[in-house]
């Protein structure tokens, strides 16, 4: 099973930057779901917690400046915004570490919880301030 995601259009909240930085997470993901076919030794796992790792730092950063952008347009909800994104961050870092100890194995499993996560956050939670400045 696969949990590679294709870019679409309607993906869009309608500001270039952003959208690109959309795009660079799901070329992630979708390397970290192709490592899952290699199979399951220690240079296979070292790569995954690589690739979770650089996930992790990506996301956070696109996270600093989705935050910046919803405050320079006076996006009321931003601190509910701003808890999803934290609390994201908080399960992409253990699952890192896990996959490093060894604790964890990337399997499909975490992958459609990845993969259902960053649709859901970009479809649902990110198209609302797209919405937000479109009504303002
Ligand atoms: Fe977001
Ligand atoms: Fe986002």
């Amino acid at each position: 099973m696969t949990n590679q995601i294709t870019w679409d259009d309607s993906y869009s909240v309608n500001n270039a930057e952003i959208d690109a930085q959309h795009q660079k997470w799901i070329e992630i993901h979708n390397k970290l779901d192709y490592i899952l076919l290699k199979g399951n030794n220690a240079e296979v796992s070292k790569a995954a917690a690589d690739t979770l790792q650089a996930m992790q730092e990506y996301v956070n950063s696109h996270f600093r400046a989705e935050e910046q952008y919803m405050k320079e347009i006076n996006y009321p909800d931003l601190v509910v915004h701003k808890r999803l994104h934290t609390d994201f961050d908080d399960y992409l870092y253990s699952y890192q570490r896990k996959v490093r100890s060894g604790e964890l194995v990337l399997n499909s499993e975490l992958m459609s919880i990845l993969k259902e996560w960053l649709l859901n956050h970009i479809l649902h939670e990110d198209q609302k301030y797209r919405a937000f400045l479109m009504q303002n």
